[in-house]
């Protein structure tokens, strides 16, 4: 074996080993630089949901799921350290409003680029191209959102899935009913309280796939439902971080690693041309 094989079998050898330590707590990468001397680099909180498979759960004490996996390749694309934590939904677009005064310098949590949100929030450009779907019971005779109108539906409160229920069946429907995360309203179809859940197409496909006991089906209404764009939410003024991080996402999402990461963790091949024409 040569000298350089060698080099270059260490040099692997030392990647991998990056890649098996602690997911959610990255060592500094040295490639930032510090500005005021300190040998320690800034480690970067970033706060998500994790209740909301599979882009976001815990498995035991760890987070899991495509953000995670994908917020790790950003991360070390763009050379910062990080700490994901899980806070909760409300609790994270709270964070996510207060600017300097928030610990929180970033959120990934499925979260859709709105222009709503942008109001009071500045976003990465979008690594993901999602849609709401419908979760019902296989005997359902619903065959689209309209038709939700006079059903009970369960959403998670203050996502995008309430914000189309909304519209459809009105403000103060209290046939609408929200739920503090995504699981909880989940758990309301599994008990029967409501006829249907809206929530994004991956972990409506995720929910129906792992509990065929269960006989869900889940249905899409492009009439109905636009497709929506996720990104890393940041907070208002963060110029220097967006333009870091949105280096590193048009790199990520255009990667080999992202359509593993998607095979693995959406279980299909991404369709991304619509996905990387967006800025
Ligand atoms: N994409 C939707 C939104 O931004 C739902 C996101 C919910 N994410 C979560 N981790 N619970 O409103």
């Amino acid at each position: 074996m040569g000298k350089w094989s060698i080099v270059a079998m260490t040099a692997v050898l030392a990647l991998s080993l990056t890649a098996c330590g602690s997911k959610n707590d990255k060592p500094a990468s040295g490639s930032e630089a510090s500005s005021g001397g300190s040998p320690e680099q800034v480690v970067l909180k970033v706060a998500t949901d994790a209740s909301y498979a599979p882009f976001e759960s815990m498995d035991k004490d760890k987070i899991v799921g495509f953000d995670a996996d994908f917020l790790d390749a950003v991360m070390k694309e763009a050379g910062l350290s990080y700490k994901l934590e899980n806070v909760g939904w409300d609790a994270l677009l709270a964070e996510m409003t207060q600017g300097d005064k928030s610990s929180y310098k970033a959120a990934i949590s499925a979260i859709t680029i709105t222009d709503d949100r942008k109001q009071s929030s500045d976003f990465t450009i979008p690594y993901f191209e999602s849609v709401n779907m419908i979760l019902t019971k296989e005997g359902s005779t619903v065959a689209n959102a309209l038709e939700l109108k006079d059903k009970k539906v369960a959403v998670q409160g203050a996502t995008t899935a309430d914000e189309l229920m909304k519209g459809i069946m009105g403000d103060s429907n209290t046939n609408l009913k929200r739920f503090d995360s995504n699981t909880l309203a989940l758990l309301e179809l599994d008990n029967g309280g409501v006829d249907a859940v809206v929530a994004d197409f991956g972990v409506v496909q995720a929910y129906v796939q792992e509990h065929p006991d269960k006989k869900y089906k889940a249905i899409y209404d492009k009439n109905n439902f636009a497709p929506e764009y996720y990104g890393i939410m940041l907070q208002k003024g963060s110029a220097d971080l967006k333009s870091k991080l949105d280096a590193a996402v048009e790199k990520v999402r255009a990667s080999d690693e992202y359509k593993a990461m998607y095979k693995k963790w959406i279980g299909v091949e991404p369709d991304t041309a619509d996905l990387l024409k967006t800025k």
